[in-house]
């Protein structure tokens, strides 16, 4: 029987669509949509009893899996699990440390700006430093390169 999983895979482009010529790290409006309704979905299982915000989060792996995962709060604030934190350590238990990410979206229930917070940028850099990330800003939708939002991210020789 096959494993019960929580991920899902962005088939292969159709034959009109892989005729384009895509740069490496530009995702096709189809795969984007696909992420981010991964973090709608997702969104509805959050646990945000203290701040009544809601998030979810998708990961597009450079094998093509996307995971998911939404915000887990707790009584002692600062034990907070983010909705990218989530879905990079699901993507991890189940398929070990050799992730790569190739890009992120992330959706709030609020439809207010909403960026990954320093600790989600240097996770995600840990398994993405040539990762995309797909967000709410203050001015709309944005996307933007990992190394944009996390200049200089650590990194242990
Ligand atoms: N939060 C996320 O899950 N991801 C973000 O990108 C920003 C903030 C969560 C943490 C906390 O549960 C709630 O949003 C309010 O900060």
């Amino acid at each position: 029987m096959a494993h019960d999983s929580p991920a899902t895979r962005v088939t292969p482009p159709a034959a009109d669509e892989s005729l384009l010529p895509m740069p490496k790290n530009i995702l096709s409006a189809r795969v984007r949509k696909k992420l981010e309704q991964a973090a709608v979905k997702v969104m509805k299982n959050a646990y945000a009893p203290y701040s009544n915000f809601h998030v979810g989060a998708a990961i597009l792996l450079t094998n093509g899996m996307v995971f998911s995962g939404c915000n887990v709060e707790n009584a002692s604030y600062g034990m907070t699990n983010c909705a990218e934190r989530t879905a990079i350590f699901s993507a991890v238990a189940q398929l070990g440390p050799k992730i790569e990410i190739q890009a992120v979206a992330v959706a709030n229930d609020h439809g207010v700006a909403c960026s990954p917070c320093g600790a989600c940028r240097q996770v995600i850099y840990e398994f993405g430093p040539d990762a995309t990330i797909f967000f709410q800003s203050a001015s709309g939708p944005k996307e933007a390169h990992i190394t944009k939002l996390l200049p200089e991210g650590f990194r242990l020789q």
